[in-house]
């Protein structure tokens, strides 16, 4: 641990490196606690230096031995690296290194699980590995040699030689050191082979541990479309002879792209029917997916300082979910990703964690791994393509591809390149990547009758001094409707005023009688207000506004309840129908919330068409019948000034959910059968969307029946969807006891599924028991707190459970700490993220806030505390 304050590290004072690598050459001699590194590394200035300064990084390394030129050199090492002095011009740097992979519990640099040595080296874990200038735009061909007794040695690149307990890889193509990887173990692969579309023959292999052999042919097939999807849709091959991918069953994150080596948490790769859920399959198909696409966004064209994490991380993962939407369905994939923002980046975006898709400081750069970068950045990658268009998007991307190529680039890079193609000016767009914070967009409308059309354009205008923008339609004589938009970004990240940022509204417009008369427009909004009008309507029509949710925003307008249920039974934008059914649910729990009102029967009867009609897409009906998630109503209520009582939030979920099945009661017999997926299983979208309709059926047929039928489906369940959907089923109607066990018995030797075990317990619990449940399962013999998947499935799943873990004794919170605590000794990384789930703590009442703050507090105070959790802790206490 270190001794010095914490430093923080600015955009701004960004300089250029002092010395450029050339190559880089390293030997391996792989021992548990004593592995040793060899490193030879030429070094030459870079012509663009503004400095002379020698450093290399370093953390926990033994220095055994350093040379310049041949000659023995003692470096100046302090817990952050070393300097030297060296000569003017280019000259090979030789060290050797002493490092224990055996002891690296916080699994950055090189570590083992499972018996296998393996790397993580995103942001900074080259530093743990060897002495180097670990940073991203220091690029440069590796040649690596692996000595060891076990059976398979990889690395990144083309292997080139191997022997008796020897193999050596050589990687051609330049790449920052995060982007190293080496494995070795006793591992054995699935393999296949893809032909690029210039006919290169690229040898595939999925590589785990023997057990798990049966689990790769859906990884692989997801691989091979990947492959082929980023021929057919970007024009982009793969470069190398060989890509290998490893499943590692410790991982602190989902996985990591490696150059031609990606290193995967099991979780993400490992598939088979038995043990895995459709949303499993899915989640593994996209991020295999990401991982390959970022082949070519991320290491073909890298980040020139970690500041830049969304040009590669935003841009990919908005690739992954056109692939998603490609694969499967596309409004399905839309409302899931909207769901998942909702969940994950607004409120990270309206609490103390608030930072711009790209951040300008930082103490420590895994604290920013962040939804806001991630899935926010892919948001802002999705408006400029809806800006530009999709061919000026294709030409501008073509031209990043050529520009960049070999390139570590920023955002400025990737804006030019947009703007260079299309001939737009970016400035103000730009503001996505520099303000913080979710921009509330208030909308109101006008309607002036076609005998009224002679009065001036607007009369609640008048203190907009801009006409109104745009006219469309025009014929006569007609009625004039009028949209004005607000946007207004809240405070936040020290940020006090923001300009005004350029949005995509796609608006359409329905008649009277629910036909479309406006088919989708895209507006664009430059100003903090700004009127748009519709000439040529017979009827004043009813808005759809935001479909797609071409915007990140929320939306603030004064509807009726009426007008949602007609978006909801007419609206032809699949995601503004369901968003239609998603603010009448809210609307209804809140006021039920707030006002003990009954649920509402426009929802219900909505719900009812919806669940009914065999023309919608069951994945999406199924979406349509979830509730609003309670941290979902929890911030709803805090924003309008009532202090959401958890307890208060369940129980309306509850009445709500009891009152939907009793309405649906009579339809559900027939409607699950038509939900049967018969025959073999398929993870596909078809079938998946099938069960996934029939899971919410069954949660509701359980709230009639106390879990008959439930107990019927675990029993003859074949696959994991219908086991852990009944298993979940029988858990809230509170006779999961026998199933449990059974369920632990039959998969106790299979680690991926007793995390499922751990998970649906205390996420599925009785609020009042949610945080004992967890208590008593930190007890058990499975229960690993060295495994980030195994902790997370337990205090995870607790936070996740919103009533339970807010329980108002402050169990819940100080469970977590406590184990929090301990954690960070180990793993400062998986700590420090979950040290998130507290971020919302200033919405809540007077004792739950002065118990949080207390277990944060006790966190803070905790001594040697990693950089990692002082730095998040700090902020959210703020
Ligand atoms: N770069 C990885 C991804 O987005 C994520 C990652 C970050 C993995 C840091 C490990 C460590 O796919
Ligand atoms: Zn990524």
């Amino acid at each position: 641990m270190r001794d010095s304050p914490p430093q923080t590290i600015y955009l701004k004072d960004y300089t250029p490196p002092a010395w450029l690598v050339e190559d880089v050459h390293l030997t391996f001699r792989l021992a548990a606690k004593t592995t040793r590194v060899i490193s030879r590394i030429r070094f030459a200035p870079n012509p663009d230096r503004v400095d002379q300064t020698f450093f290399l990084h370093g953390e926990d390394l033994v220095l055994i031995s350093s040379h310049i030129d041949g000659v023995a050199v003692t470096p100046t090492i302090t817990e952050e690296g070393l300097s030297c002095d060296v000569p003017d011009g280019p000259f090979t740097w030789e060290a050797e290194v002493e490092i224990s992979p055996a002891t690296n519990t916080a699994l950055e640099g090189l570590y083992m699980s499972s018996g296998m040595y393996c790397t993580q080296c995103e942001a900074e874990g080259f530093r743990k590995i060897t002495y180097y200038p670990d940073r991203p735009d220091v690029m440069a061909p590796f040649t690596v040699r692996i000595e060891s007794d076990l059976p398979v040695m990889l690395s990144n690149g083309n292997p080139v030689a191997e022997g008796e307990g020897w193999a050596e890889w050589h990687d051609p193509w330049k790449k920052p050191s995060y982007l190293f990887a080496l494995v070795a173990g006793d591992l054995v692969n699935h393999p296949d082979r893809f032909t690029t579309m210039s006919g290169r023959d690229v040898e595939l292999n999925i590589w785990v541990r023997p057990g798990d052999l049966h689990k790769c042919a859906f990884g692989m097939e997801a691989l091979k479309k990947s492959m082929k999807w980023d021929e057919d849709v970007y024009g982009r091959e793969y470069d190398l002879d060989i890509f290998n991918i490893v499943a590692v069953d410790d991982f602190n994150m989902g996985a990591m792209e490696n150059k031609g080596l990606n290193i995967f948490n099991s979780s993400a790769v490992l598939a088979s029917p038995e043990t895995s859920t459709d949303a499993n399959f899915e989640r593994i198909e996209a991020i295999i997916a990401h991982e390959y696409f970022h082949n070519w966004t991320g290491n073909r064209i890298t980040c020139r300082d970690w500041f830049q994490l969304c040009l590669k991380e935003g841009l990919t993962v908005y690739r992954d979910s056109q692939f998603t939407s490609d694969m499967r369905s596309a409004p399905v994939k839309r409302i899931s990703d909207v769901i998942d923002l909702r969940a994950r980046q607004f409120p990270e975006d309206q609490g103390p964690l608030s930072h711009p898709v790209r951040p300008e400081r930082f103490q420590e750069i895994n604290n920013f791994y962040t939804a806001t970068v991630y899935e926010k950045g892919a948001e802002v990658i999705g408006m400029l393509k809806r800006l530009v268009g999709d061919e000026a998007y294709a030409k501008a991307l073509d031209l990043y591809f050529e520009r960049h190529d070999g390139d570590a680039a920023t955002i400025e890079d990737w804006l030019r390149v947009f703007e260079d193609a299309t001939g737009r000016d970016l400035t103000q767009f730009k503001r996505w990547y520099s303000q913080s914070g979710t921009p509330r967009l208030k909308v109101t409308e006008d309607w002036a009758a076609a005998d009224d059309a002679s009065r001036p354009p607007s009369r609640d205008l008048a203190d907009n001094p801009e006409a109104p923008d745009q006219v469309r339609g025009g014929g006569t004589p007609s009625g004039t409707y009028t949209l004005t938009f607000e946007q207004h970004t809240p405070e936040g990240s020290g940020q006090t005023e923001k300009e005004p940022q350029v949005l995509p509204i796609a608006v359409g417009l329905l008649g009277p009688n629910g036909d479309e008369v406006l088919a989708t427009t895209l507006l664009e909004m430059t100003q903090a207000k700004q009127s748009f009008e519709f000439t040529g309507l017979s009827a004043r029509p009813i808005p759809s506004i935001l479909r797609e949710f071409s915007a990140p925003v929320v939306l603030e307008r004064e509807t009726s309840a009426d007008k949602r249920a007609f978006l909801l039974a007419h609206d032809t934008d699949p995601f503004n129908r369901w968003e239609a059914g998603r603010q009448l649910a809210r609307d209804g729990l809140i006021a039920m919330i707030r006002n003990g009102s009954p649920a509402d029967d426009r929802w219900l009867e909505g719900m009812s068409r919806v669940v009914r009609d065999d023309t919608a897409d069951p994945a999406f009906r199924a979406l349509m019948l979830s509730l609003p998630a309670e941290s979902e109503l929890a911030q709803a209520l805090h924003e309008q000034g009532t202090t959401p009582d958890p307890d208060a939030i369940w129980q309306a979920r509850e009445t709500v959910a009891q009152q939907l099945a009793e309405t649906l009661q009579d339809a559900l017999p027939r409607l699950q059968a038509e939900m049967t997926v018969e025959g073999a299983y398929s993870p596909d979208a078809g079938p998946a969307g099938r069960r996934a309709l029939a899971g919410k059926l069954l949660g509701l047929t359980t709230r009639l029946d106390g879990g008959a039928q439930a107990a019927r489906q675990y029993t003859h369940a074949d696959n994991m969807t219908l086991q852990l959907t009944a298993l979940a089923c029988l858990i809230r109607s509170g006779r999961g006891e026998d199933a449990l066990a059974a369920f632990y018995n039959r998969w106790k030797d299979d680690r991926l599924v007793i995390d499922k075990w751990f998970m649906l317990q205390i996420a599925e619990a009785d609020p009042a028991r949610a945080a004992d449940v967890a208590k008593t399962l930190t007890e058990h013999p499975d229960f690993d707190l060295k495994n980030p998947n195994r902790f997370r499935a337990t205090m995870g799943a607790l936070a996740m459970n919103h009533a339970g873990f807010h329980r108002a004794d402050g169990d819940g919170y100080a469970l977590l700490a406590d184990w929090l605590i301990r954690l960070d000794a180990l793993n400062p990384q998986t700590t420090a993220r979950m040290c998130s789930v507290f971020q919302a703590w200033r919405r809540y009442d007077a004792d739950r806030q002065a118990l949080m703050r207390q277990n944060l507090e006790r966190i803070a105070a905790k001594s040697d505390l990693s950089r990692d959790t002082a730095e998040m802790v700090g902020r959210i206490l703020g």
